[in-house]
């Protein structure tokens, strides 16, 4: 098209009184005109006053559109030389045409060349993000009976928390505010330096630990940081299923190795077959809730020295032991820094906080810090200011003690309604220590159908995690469910475990 029939197309185009502004309309005009090569490039495009006078419309309104076109790349301008068409326009319209409820598209200039939209579908995702997304298992229900791995974030010491919070807004120190330094705040990372010495017989400075938004991204961060994509890890099988998509999408290839009574149990093939790193939860092994014994930490300790491999141990609810005292980390009886501690608040004040922490040998702190500011571009210091304030005044020790003799006392009633119903029939385990246990169930001729019953229970509004879920290995997977009884309510314990046994005759028969 030349300059000189420009006037005209636009005229035919713009529509005055169909509400869209006549700004928006001549700037939408031009940008297709120029990206359909209607004008082609070094077209001379009408001067301002010109174009106005032959469109009726006031100079103002063009010239701002031939501003923001030059601010766009599709033309140019040069003092005394006028408009012209750039060599090369922007690829795609910018803003590209309205659908549904908002303004009409404009219509196309003849010979417009479509510019395919970006259509996000499932099949855009990489393989990494498809396996992620197909083998998730956050579900969808986070609260309620019998949900597992959730404390009774009610009995929260809200009022504590707002007037040690209120304090902190009120003398707002800006520092608070911006991003973190790596690491976390000085304060907190000393407050809990104290703590995990003292309740975990965890060995650290304040230097050693990194604050974190829990573990999911300490995980995330010890593995970048020590591994490459490719490189083996051991998971414990079964194993909590959050960590285990951290480590696929990290790329590494994760061998499971089986549990039993004395926690992980590596096999002479296993143990032929050193990993780069091991993921261990020796406290309180997810889901099955067995203490790996003494004897094992020192073999894997041993193990991990002769190797050169590092361990990761997640401690995420040791905090409630009941009927003993929480037992020591298997950090403190590292002797060749090769342990990465990670430790969340999730389970002793409430998984919403998203505060957790890394503790790293000393060799290894400024780096994690600095990675952690780097990768994640921390921040929440107000946030951990307010908790290391609550725990430095005893807050934290006293909700911990509080919440252990409250679930002591709902594990008490959920294994006396267990009993009344199955008497020996369905054994439990895992129930010492933590916020659930394992109610295992009989392993029928067709496999697992833990799944079915889980679904069952939904149906009644109660949410269990089938064990079978847990397995990396479908061989060694056992049929089961896991029941929280921590955030259900005291007189919910008995109604709830009714409705949930229903679920379980319905669908494996009647059992005991
Ligand atoms: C074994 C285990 N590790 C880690 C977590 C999650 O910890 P966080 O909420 O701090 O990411 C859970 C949550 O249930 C868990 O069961």
């Amino acid at each position: 098209m030349r300059a000189s029939v420009l006037s005209d197309w636009l005229a035919q185009r713009l529509e005055r009184g169909n509400g869209q502004p006549v700004y928006r309309q001549l700037h939408r005009l031009l940008q297709q005109a120029i990206l359909s090569r209607e004008l082609p490039a070094g077209t001379k495009v009408p001067s301002s006053r010109l174009l106005a006078n032959e469109l009726g419309i006031a100079r103002n309104t063009v010239t701002q559109v031939y501003e923001q076109l030059v601010l766009e790349g599709y033309v140019t301008s040069g003092t005394g030389r006028g408009t012209f068409v750039a060599d090369s326009a922007p690829d795609e319209i910018v803003g590209a045409p309205e659908t549904a409820g908002g303004p009409r598209a404009l219509p196309e200039p003849p010979g417009a060349q479509r510019v395919q939209p970006f259509q996000p579908a499932a099949r855009a995702l990489s393989a990494r993000g498809a396996r992620l997304v197909a083998g998730a298992g956050v579900s969808k229900r986070q609260w309620g009976a019998f949900m597992p791995g959730v404390p009774d974030v009610s009995r929260f010491p809200a009022q504590v928390w707002n007037r040690i919070s209120s304090k902190y807004w009120r003398r707002l120190r800006p520092e608070l505010l911006t991003y973190a330094p790596g690491g976390g705040l000085a304060l907190l990372r000393h407050v809990l330096a104290d703590y995990l010495r003292t309740s975990r017989s965890v060995r650290c400075t304040p230097e050693q630990i990194i604050v974190t938004t829990g573990i999911h991204q300490s995980v995330d961060l010890a593995v970048r940081l020590l591994s490459d994509p490719g490189d083996a890890i051991w998971t414990e099988d079964p194993c909590y299923w959050g960590v285990r998509s951290v480590l696929h999408v990290s790329g590494l290839r994760s061998r499971p190795i089986g549990v039993d009574a004395e926690g992980i149990a590596p096999s002479p093939d296993d143990l032929a077959n050193p990993p780069k790193l091991m993921l261990v939860t020796p406290s309180h092994q997810y889901p099955l809730g067995m203490v790996m014994t003494l004897a094992r930490r020192r073999m894997l300790l041993e193990y991990a020295r002769q190797h050169q491999c590092w361990i990761i141990e997640d401690d995420y609810d040791s905090e409630f032991r009941y009927g003993s005292r929480p037992l020591a980390s298997l950090q403190g009886l590292d002797t060749a820094g090769q342990v990465i501690y990670v430790g969340s608040f999730g389970k002793t004040l409430f998984p919403g906080l998203r505060v957790g922490y890394l503790v790293v040998p000393e060799a290894l702190a400024e780096s994690f810090a600095t990675a952690s500011a780097e990768l994640y571009r921390e921040g929440q210091l107000l946030q951990q200011a307010v908790l290391a304030e609550f725990i430095a005044e005893g807050h934290f020790t006293s909700h911990i003690r509080k919440m252990r003799t409250l679930y002591g006392q709902r594990r008490q009633n959920l294994l006396d309604a267990v009993a009344r119903r199955y008497g020996d029939a369905l054994p439990t385990v895992g129930g010492d220590a933590g916020l659930h246990l394992v109610l295992q169930l009989p392993q029928l001729p067709g496999g697992a159908d833990d799944r079915k019953v889980a679904a069952a229970a939904l149906e009644r509004n109660i949410v269990v995690r089938p064990l079978s879920g847990y397995y990396a290995q479908p061989a060694r997977s056992a049929s089961g469910l896991l029941i929280g009884y921590a955030c259900v309510p005291d007189e919910e314990i008995v109604p709830s475990f009714e409705l949930l046994a229903e679920a379980i005759d319905e669908t494996v028969g009647r059992v005991g």
